[in-house]
């Protein structure tokens, strides 16, 4: 695979330019992204609707991933998702959806009027979604009407996996489409000791952020189409009405980059994290650090695990998660993608070195010694710290809500009403609470238990948006 798109800019950059953007490709940040920053120029071709370098990648991209067809998106997998969704389904079908689904899903539901059938994702002993059961899904297509897809997370952002085999069956079945929301799972086909990509496992539309694992710049992401269920034009109308009309050439470059790079050396990169995986788990085997995978081989809806992810039982630690992610960043300059009052969740990727997992080794070892030193007493091995809310009641459709008279409201005081707004713990952005929903116990006692401040929709001054009441 060429280069194709870096090239076409590249041969660009000896003209004068009289073309937006205002910088003229003369290094006005320091940084140098100027030099490839460019637009819709004879040769540079157009995303939109691409006749030149950018479809003739698009092409290459499609053969290497195996689908009928690939778009790049540059509005991350966020706007990949919503237009995969809203292409796929129309205004009054219905969609089963797991209600932990990413806020891009809602986002989709919501502008796509699209009535979802929620299903609760399956819990591990800790209380983390790690899955979704094949029965839920079943139960869900026997009753109700008019269900005209499905839309699944795999891997998940902990990196675990659910059956998709038997999921991709079911659609079969009652004719429905299998959209598949693979942020996390870009680097699948490369190498066949991974799990099943979404592709391969006989999804419909499959769509992939290329910035988590693979390389590119922040906000890369592939949809890839395959399939008559679905429709690859309203994709492609529904991509460019959700993306801004100068589309950053320095992102589509760095996507080609990325997937250039991973045909080429996607196989041994990942062999390589998987050894680091191996090498982590064996180093803390006399610790009592684990991995959560290793727990998690009991239950059948998980029927795999990535291997790019560290994810990691800090249970034996001094107040575990919270304080391991701190002091990991603070006393070992090691910053992890996010901890909780449980878990660390360690992400490795295209750059990650083997000095790397050797530094995170080194420090996680240090923090068992100390708490083993301070006679920490490890916390039970089924302890849940995570609680995740069941799903809500439904007052109104989200839309229904726009137009009510809406108010702030203290979260202790907001049981029983219903949310005007989002509440959105961020990461992984997953919202707990979708406007027209009632708020019950459970939903306040989880948001209390998420970090200060990583909590969208939720003030300075403890409080959310209800529909209704009185400002206070
Ligand atoms: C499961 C999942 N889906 C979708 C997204 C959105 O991806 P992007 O950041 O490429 O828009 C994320 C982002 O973190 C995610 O974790």
């Amino acid at each position: 695979m060429d280069k194709k798109i870096f090239n076409a800019v590249f041969q660009e950059k000896k003209n004068i330019k009289f073309h937006m953007p205002g910088h003229k490709g003369r290094n006005f940040s320091g940084a140098g992204w100027e030099n490839f920053d460019t637009t819709e120029l004879q040769g540079t071709d157009n995303l939109r609707e691409p006749k030149g370098v950018i479809h003739e990648v698009l092409h290459d991209i499609a053969q290497i991933y195996h689908a009928d067809r690939s778009l790049i998106s540059v509005n991350g997998a966020t706007a990949g998702i919503m237009a995969g969704i809203m292409g796929t389904i129309s205004p009054g079908e219905k969609l089963i959806v797991p209600r932990n689904s990413h806020t891009s899903v809602h986002n989709a539901l919501y502008y796509g009027r699209i009535s979802p059938v929620f299903i609760e994702p399956v819990y591990d002993k800790l209380g983390y979604p790690v899955s979704i059961d094949p029965l839920d899904i079943e139960k869900a297509f026997r009753e109700n009407e008019n269900v005209k897809g499905i839309m699944i997370t795999n891997p998940t952002y902990y990196g675990t996996c659910c059956d998709i085999h038997h999921i991709k069956e079911l659609c079969r079945r009652y004719r429905a489409a299998l959209i598949i929301d693979e942020a996390h799972g870009a680097h699948l086909e490369f190498n066949s000791s991974y799990p099943v990509s979404g592709l391969e496992a006989g999804g419909d539309v499959v769509i992939q952020s290329t910035h988590k694992i693979l390389s590119s710049l922040n906000q890369g992401a592939l949809v890839h189409i395959k399939n008559d269920l679905t429709h690859g034009s309203r994709i492609t109308a529904h991509l460019n009405r959700l993306q801004t009309s100068s589309p950053s050439y320095p992102i589509m470059i760095s996507v080609e980059s990325s997937v250039k790079w991973m045909y080429e050396h996607g196989k041994m990169l990942l062999d390589d994290l998987s050894r680091y995986y191996d090498r982590v788990e064996e180093e803390l085997k006399f610790t009592g650090i684990n991995m959560m995978a290793d727990r998690l081989k009991d239950m059948d809806t998980v029927q795999d695990f990535d291997k790019s992810k560290l994810w990691l039982d800090v249970g034996c630690l001094q107040k575990a998660g919270i304080d391991a992610g701190r002091e990991l960043l603070e006393t070992y300059h090691i910053q992890v993608e996010i901890y909780d009052g449980r878990t660390v969740l360690a992400m490795m990727g295209a750059g990650t070195k083997s000095e790397d997992v050797e530094a995170l080794i080194t420090a996680l070892k240090a923090l068992d010694l100390k708490a083993k030193r301070q006679g920490n007493m490890p916390m039970s091995k089924n302890k849940t710290t995570v609680k995740f809310p069941g799903i809500p009641g439904k007052i109104m459709e989200p839309w229904e809500a726009d137009s009510l008279a809406k108010s702030k409201c203290k979260l202790e005081a907001s049981l029983g009403k219903v949310s005007g707004g989002y509440i959105i713990p961020y990461p992984p952005g997953v919202p707990v609470l979708i406007p027209g929903e009632l708020i019950c116990r459970d939903v306040i006692e989880h948001i209390k238990s998420l970090a200060p401040g990583s909590v969208i929709g939720l003030d300075e001054m403890d409080r959310i948006e209800i529909i209704g009441g009185e400002a206070i």
